[in-house]
């Protein structure tokens, strides 16, 4: 019997932003997940500072978290490279001045969270390099990852976004009183959030006017646009999975709900990785017919507004009243198996080394260029 070729899948991770760990124990448990029958992975690492490295997928199988302490890119192995060859895409390894273990590519994954990975930085590159790769494609990413241009298109399709304001550093520079100005007109509380961020980090909950400005500074650490958001208070937090279908609208998950367990704790860092009493995931969440119906709908317009491709985690707050609002959209949400978007996915009937496949073959299956 002869066998098929498999399917040479080039999984990135790592990378420069401040979710560097995070998408390291991501590609340890798509490396650990992945069916090794049909998928042959190459493994590229990009340290935080930026290079990228090769490593085996033997090394990924180890990429969990060990006493509380995350994966990190080892910045001493062979150096990867990715270039456009003769016959398609191709993986290398740098050696002195010579290229080493080249071998085509059938498709890329990355498994970047955050700017420079989820923002259409990598996504631009696939493109140049004609190399076919999961997700969202070059604008979609882009407008995904800044919460301002997010919201901009949200509330232009129609689709229900609480109020906002947006500081570039501009803006702050020449007219802090106004920009304070703006911010402060929303009622409080406010969310103050780094633009381009992700996993909660630099957002600070602000319920004293007082306390702004400080928050903001805070959040420009991060990024230097800021947005500052109204709270939603008391509102749940129920979280979508959304799968393109070449054929049809998409498929949308059963929804999950994140439960703090106090009343004026929020879904920050150590929550989302760390094992922690402050939060549980409810999957699937208690919701009735009508409000499922209702949310799965604004989900899959959101997606569809935002003209994404392969996958999306559509974040919702439903307030007391039962309304629905969209918090964000994630364009590479959390991936490990007990991520949220695993998990809907799971209870929807699509376990994680099925998800994974799927997201591979929608990739494979769509055309390059302009779509
Ligand atoms: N407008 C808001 N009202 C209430 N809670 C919020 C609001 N914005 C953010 N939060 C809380 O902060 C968390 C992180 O904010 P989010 O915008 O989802 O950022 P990230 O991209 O880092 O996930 C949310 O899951 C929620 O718990
Ligand atoms: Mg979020």
């Amino acid at each position: 019997m002869t066998r098929q070729a498999r399917v040479r899948v080039a999984l990135l991770f790592g990378g420069v932003s401040t979710e560097h760990e995070i998408s390291c124990l991501t590609a340890g448990g798509v490396a650990r997940a992945i069916d090794p029958e049909r998928f042959e992975v190459v493994g590229i690492g990009i340290t935080a500072d930026g290079a990228w490295v090769r490593i085996p997928h033997a090394e990924l199988l180890s990429y969990e978290v060990v006493d509380g302490r995350l994966p990190r890119v080892p910045a001493d192995r062979p150096e990867a490279v990715l270039l456009r060859g003769e016959d398609g895409p191709e993986v290398a390894t740098r050696d002195g001045d010579r290229l080493a273990d080249v071998a085509g590519v059938d498709v890329a994954f990355a498994l970047l969270h955050g700017p420079w990975g989820e923002d259409g930085t990598i996504q631009g590159l696939f493109e140049m390099l004609g190399i076919r790769y999961v997700g969202a494609g070059v604008a979609a990413s882009a407008i995904g990852m800044d919460k301002d241009l997010m919201k901009r298109a949200m509330a232009a399709a129609g689709l229900p976004v609480g109020p906002w304001e947006a500081i570039t550093p501009a803006q702050w520079r020449d007219d802090r009183a106004a920009s304070l100005a703006r911010a402060g007109a929303l009622s409080f509380p406010v969310f103050v959030k780094p633009a381009r961020g992700g996993s909660s980090i630099g957002i600070g909950r602000v319920d004293d006017p007082a306390r702004l400005e400080a928050a903001i500074v805070e959040a420009q650490r991060f990024d230097p646009k800021v947005v500052v958001e109204q709270g939603f208070v008391g509102a749940r937090e129920i979280e979508l999975g959304v799968i393109e279908d070449l054929d049809g609208p998409p498929r949308v998950s059963l929804p999950g709900e994140i439960r703090m367990h106090t009343a004026d704790a929020f879904y920050d860092f150590d929550a989302k990785y760390l094992p922690e009493d402050q939060v549980s995931l409810q999957v699937p969440a208690d919701v009735d017919p009508v409000l499922l119906a209702d949310i799965q709908d604004l989900a899959a317009r959101t997606f569809a507004a935002m003209a994404v491709e392969g996958l999306a985690r559509v974040d919702l707050f439903v307030d007391a009243d039962g309304v629905a609002w969209v918090n964000e959209l994630n364009t590479m949400p959390g991936f490990t198996r007990t991520s949220m978007f695993p998990m809907v996915w799971a209870a929807t009937g699509l376990d994680y080394p099925s998800l994974i496949a799927t997201l591979v073959d929608l990739a494979l299956a769509r055309p390059m260029g302009l779509r």
